[in-house]
């Protein structure tokens, strides 16, 4: 028996890779993961529900009524537009959204990262532009560059993507000769930045989907993940299906582990995905489609949505305070109202990459800001998650970055001879909405709440 392999060396494949691992990326989140699961880390950087509030014995009940009525259905190939037992229990969803769909309409996909991927194939082909919101879904980013498209992010503010610059993007994009193949959209507790689209922007979006005839990729994981205010209609309700694909998942509702998400689209983009997915999977696990339907079938869904919620809106607002505590005068983050996730700026002159690396050896971790876009921006901003840990975890997590941002704080003031701006913890908050240097150095501007100052509504 041999020892260690030796590790081969790359060059020697180099020469059979595709043009496109050229410009594919990592995802910094799934590389983040492995790093996290060490024991001994406080990881924010995870998009987790946490799968510890699902009963096991609910769990057990469900798969043995399974496994003692349809074990050879639930072991076998399934048709790649997705079972049909499954399709009541994700019309079902669609329903509490306050869409009503029709079930034979829907494909069931792999998870929503699924219907991503199978959007590009259908639609990009190398060079060609998405428009993405900046920040947008750290997860999407190795995606889009998989397919080599040229993404646009467009930045949001307190209301989600700012369309007064979606139509300027557009404007520049039309003289340049370029029609986007999609603007991907997360309107409800957006990942990473916690903002939601507002009703005007929603409306005013689908009329420019409309008129300019551009599909929009609705990716909707967080909508009935909302801890206060009022639902907002989906895009592809408002749009009527005509030019919104949307992206549903059970994974933050039920669990990420059986990777059911399912796809809306208009009827020839829908076919064209089926005809990718075939050459993908060929179907998404039949084991977990039943599952799912048995699941809907025997227990209360929506009690187990509004548990998780409860639990979810206590750890925001634990989060909230902690951050409000912890971080130097300058730093703003926004309010989610719902989702999973907080979108915290530090002053221009942190950096989160490096703030990372620090914060890793005070064992806590977070999703570096540059994650969630493509061209290098988002150096001073951080995805900071506070579903998948609990209230303790969140304070001690938050209290050991607010002493590794002071660290590097006193560090620059050290370096500069000075004070730097924004330092001292919590006091002389900047105005409501103010970007401050953030804005000087083209960063994400989604403020919604400063240091020392707690703002909005719960
Ligand atoms: C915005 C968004 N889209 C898609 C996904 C992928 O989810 P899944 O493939 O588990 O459904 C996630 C997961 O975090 C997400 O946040």
């Amino acid at each position: 028996m041999g020892g260690a392999r030796p590790t081969p060396d790359r060059e020697r494949y180099a020469g059979l890779f595709a043009q496109r691992t050229r410009v594919m990326k990592s995802s910094a989140m799934r590389d983040l993961m492995a790093l996290t699961e060490r024991p001994e880390i406080i990881s924010l950087a995870g998009g987790l529900a946490d799968t510890t509030l699902f009963p096991a014995e609910d769990l057990a009940k469900v798969l043995s009524h399974m496994a003692a009525e349809s074990s050879a259905r639930a072991l076998q190939y399934a048709p790649t537009e997705g079972m049909a037992d499954i399709r009541p229990a994700l019309t079902e969803v669609m329903a509490a959204e306050g869409m009503t769909v029709d079930p034979d309409e829907i494909l069931v996909t792999t998870g929503g990262q699924q219907v991503i991927d199978l959007v590009c194939k259908t639609l990009v082909d190398p060079g060609d532009v998405i428009i993405a919101e900046g920040p947008t879904y750290p997860g999407a980013v190795p995606t889009f560059s998989a397919y080599e498209a040229d993404v646009v992010q467009v930045e949001l503010d307190a209301d989600g993507m700012r369309i007064d610059v979606l139509q300027e993007t557009l404007a520049r994009l039309d003289a340049e000769g370029r029609r986007p193949k999609f603007i991907y959209t997360i309107p409800n507790f957006q990942n990473p930045g916690g903002v939601t689209l507002s009703l005007e922007r929603r409306r005013e979006l689908v009329r420019i989907a409309q008129e300019r005839e551009i599909l929009v990729l609705e990716d909707n994981p967080y909508g009935l993940l909302r801890y206060e205010g009022e639902a907002l209609p989906t895009l592809y309700q408002l749009d009527g299906g005509r030019f919104v694909v949307y992206a549903g998942t059970l994974s933050k509702i039920l669990s990420p582990g059986i990777r059911v998400g399912w796809t809306l689209a208009p009827a020839p983009v829908r076919q064209k995905m089926v005809v990718g997915k075939q050459g993908s999977d060929l179907n998404s696990s039949s084991l977990s489609q039943l599952m799912v339907a048995y699941y809907f079938r025997e227990r209360d869904w929506h009690d187990y949505v509004r548990r998780q919620a409860d639990v979810y809106r206590a750890r925001r607002d634990v989060m909230l305070d902690e951050l409000g505590r912890h971080m130097p005068e300058g730093a703003t983050w926004t309010t989610p109202q719902g989702g999973l996730f907080v979108w915290l700026t530090l002053p221009s002159y942190f950096d989160t990459t490096d703030l990372l690396a620090r914060a890793l050896q005070h064992n806590v971790a977070f999703v570096p800001g540059r994650a969630a876009y493509l061209d290098g921006r988002g150096g001073q901003s951080a995805r900071i998650n506070f579903s998948g840990v609990h209230e303790d975890d969140i304070r001690e997590g938050i209290a050991r970055i607010g002493a590794v941002v002071a660290e590097q704080a006193e560090l620059y003031a050290s370096l500069t001879g000075s004070t730097p701006p924004g330092a001292g913890r919590g006091r002389g908050a900047a105005p409501p909405g103010a970007a401050g240097d953030v804005a000087d150095a083209g960063a994400p501007i989604v403020p919604l709440r400063t240091a020392g100052r707690r703002r909005g509504s719960r």
